[in-house]
C-alpha cells in the first residue's frame, strides 16, 4: 500500500491508553467546558474545525453526507475512519477504509485502532513525503494542552498548510514520546543553553542502533535560551543548525550524533556517549599534559578541523578544552572527539561571519574587531588562532591570557611562553604557536600548514630541541603586564 518507511513508535502509540498518555485535563471537563478536542482540516479550501463536545462519543470522517467531519477528495472512502473516546476521556481512532491513513509517520491498516494524541496529524494519502499533496488532513488537538507534537512534522512533510514560521519544526515530537523513548537522568554537563544529561533509550527506535538499554548522551538545548541568544546577535542562524551539523559530520574525531528531535521548547541530541570526561576537567585535574600527550591529542585534533576547513567548509568558532571530550582518562591512550557545534558555521568565503561568540579566552583577536566593527568579518582562521590558544594550555596548563583587559591583550597578541613548564617544551611546539597566535589572520598558519610543521610531523621526543630559556619577549611576543597568573584554566559558565 504505501512504500513509506514506517517507523515504529513514533509519537502515536498502540500501548493502552491512559490520562497520562493523552495527558488530558480531566478537571478542566469537570469545571463545565463542553469543548474536550477539536479535529481541524488543515489542506484544501474546506478549512474548518470540528468540536468533539460533551455529549458525543464518536464521529466519522469520510466522503459521506453522514459523516460529521466531510473530506471531499475521492481517495477518501465514504467512511474513511471514526474517532471515538472512552470514559476517561481518551481518545482513539480507527481506520475503516483499505485506503492510507497515517497518524503522524505511523501508517494504519484497516480495522486497526491507536490512541489519539493531543496534536496528533491525521492525514489521508497514499503516500507520506514531501511532495505528495495529502488527499485530506488534519489536526487532533485537546483543550487545555500544551503540548505540540510531531504533527506539524508530518504538516511540513505533506505540505499542508500549517505555520511554521515560529520555528523549523522537523523531527518535533511530544514530551510524551520523549519520556517513552529515552530515560534521560544524570547530568553530565552543560553550558548557557544546554544540559547534557545520561540517556538510555527504553524503546527501539527507527535505526538499527536504537536499540532498549542503549546509553546516550543526551544533550537537552532550552530554545529559548538559545532563541534569545541568537536574537541579540543576529546570528541569522536557525535552531536546527546544531542538530543537522553534527547528523552530518563523520570523523572517528568527532562525537556522533545518533538521533535528534525537538518538542516545543528542547531540542535534544542522542549523543554518542564519551566516558572519559572533556580536556578541560582533564587539565583541572591533571594539570598540564607531558609534550609527548599533547603532540598525540593536538594531532588528532588538527586532523578533525582538516576535515572541518578543508573537507566540509566549516567553522566551529569554539575549539576549547571543555568542547574536547576524551574517550578515556589514561592520558596515554585516550582519544579526542570533538563535541559542541552550537556555534559553527558553513562557511564559504573567508570572511563570513560577523557574530560575536564562542569563549572569551579562545576569542581570535578578528572577533573582537568584528565586534567592535560590523564591517569586519572572519573566517577559518578564528579556529587555527583558538588551536593556538588550546596547545598553550595543553602543553603549561595556564591561560595565555589574563582575564584583566583580556580583549585589548588579545588584539594586541599580548602573551608569552613565561610559565615554568614551557623550560620543557620544546622549540618546535612553541614555534608553531606563535604561527597560531598571529595577531594577523593573513599571517597565521592554516590547517594545511599545520600538519606540515616539524612538530607534527615528528615522531618522538628525541628529535624535539628543548629550550633551556625562561623566554618571552625575545621571543617577539608581546609581554603581558607584571603581575599576572589570573590564567589558571578554568570552567566558563557563561559559555
Ligand atoms: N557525548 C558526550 N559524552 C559525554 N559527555 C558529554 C558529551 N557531550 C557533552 N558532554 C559534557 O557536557 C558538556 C557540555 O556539552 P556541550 O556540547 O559542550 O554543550 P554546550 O553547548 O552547553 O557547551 C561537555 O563539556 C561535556 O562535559
Ligand atoms: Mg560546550
Amino acid at each position: 500500500m504505501t512504500d513509506f518507511p514506517v517507523e515504529q513508535d513514533q509519537a502515536t502509540q498502540s500501548e493502552p491508553a491512559t490520562q497520562a498518555t493523552q495527558g488530558f485535563n480531566v478537571e478542566s471537563q469537570a469545571t463545565g467546558e463542553s469543548c474536550h478536542a477539536v479535529v481541524f482540516s488543515t489542506n484544501g479550501d474546506g478549512k474548518f474545525e470540528f468540536e468533539l463536545e460533551g455529549a458525543s462519543n464518536e464521529i466519522f470522517l469520510g466522503r459521506s453526507p453522514d459523516c460529521e467531519i466531510q473530506a471531499k477528495d475521492m481517495h477518501v472512502s465514504k467512511k474513511h475512519l471514526r474517532i471515538y473516546r472512552d470514559e476517561q476521556l481518551c481518545y482513539f481512532i480507527e481506520q475503516l477504509s483499505p485506503a492510507g491513513t497515517f497518524i503522524n509517520t505511523q501508517y494504519m491498516k484497516k480495522g486497526e485502532r491507536r490512541v489519539l494524541n493531543h496534536g496528533d496529524a491525521i492525514t489521508i494519502t497514499s503516500q507520506l513525503s514531501s511532495n505528495t499533496i495529502p488527499f485530506a488532513s488534519f489536526f487532533f488537538r485537546m483543550t487545555g494542552q500544551t503540548e505540540v507534537t510531531a504533527s506539524r512534522e508530518v504538516a511540513n512533510l505533506a505540505k499542508v498548510r500549517v505555520d511554521t514560521s515560529d520555528c523549523d519544526l522537523r523531527h518535533l515530537v511530544t514530551d510524551g514520546w520523549v519520556r517513552r523513548q529515552w530515560d534521560i537522568s544524570q547530568k553530565l554537563g552543560g553550558g548557557a543553553f544546554s544540559t547534557v544529561k545520561l540517556g538510555v533509550r527504553t524503546k527501539k527506535g527507527s535505526k538499527e542502533q536504537l536499540m532498549p538499554g542503549l546509553r546516550c548522551a543526551m544533550k537537552i538545548i532550552d530554545k529559548r535560551k538559545l532563541t534569545k541568544f541568537q536574537r541579540k546577535r543576529s546570528s541569522g542562524e536557525s535552531l536546527n543548525q546544531e542538530p543537522e551539523l553534527i547528523s552530518s559530520l563523520q570523523h572517528p574525531n568527532i562525537v556522533s550524533c545518533l538521533e535528534w528531535f525537538q518538542t516545543e521548547t528542547c531540542i535534544y541530541l542522542a549523543l554518542e556517549l564519551i566516558h572519559g570526561g572533556d580536556l578541560l576537567h582533564d587539565l583541572m585535574s591533571g594539570g598540564c599534559l607531558t609534550e609527548m600527550q599533547a603532540l598525540r591529542i593536538f594531532r588528532q585534533i588538527c586532523s578533525v578541523v582538516e576535515y572541518l576547513h578543508v573537507t566540509v567548509k566549516l567553522v566551529h568558532r569554539d575549539l576549547k578544552p571543555d568542547n574536547i571530550l576524551l574517550t578515556s582518562r589514561d592520558r596515554d591512550t585516550m582519544t579526542p572527539k570533538l563535541a559542541d557545534f552550537g556555534f559553527a558555521r558553513l562557511n564559504m568565503k573567508s570572511m563570513d561571519c560577523h557574530t560575536y561568540c564562542g569563549s572569551p579566552h579562545y576569542f581570535a583577536p578578528e572577533v573582537i574587531r568584528a565586534a567592535q566593527d560590523p564591517s569586519c568579518g572572519y573566517g577559518k582562521p578564528v579556529d587555527m588562532w583558538s588551536l593556538g590558544v588550546n596547545l598553550y594550555i595543553m602543553l603549561c596548563g595556564m591561560q595565555p591570557f589574563e582575564d584583566e583587559d583580556l580583549d585589548m591583550q588579545i588584539l594586541h597578541g599580548c602573551w608569552q611562553f613565561d610559565v615554568p613548564k614551557f623550560h620543557e617544551v620544546s622549540e618546535q611546539a612553541k614555534d608553531l604557536i606563535r604561527k597560531l597566535l598571529a595577531v594577523n589572520p593573513s599571517e597565521r598558519i592554516n590547517i594545511q600548514e599545520t600538519l606540515k610543521e616539524p612538530w607534527l610531523c615528528t615522531d618522538g621526543l628525541a628529535t624535539l630541541v628543548c629550550s633551556t630559556k625562561v623566554d618571552g619577549v625575545q621571543r617577539g611576543e608581546h609581554p603581558a603586564e607584571p603581575g599576572h597568573k589570573k590564567r589558571k584554566v578554568e570552567f566558563d559558565p557563561a559559555s
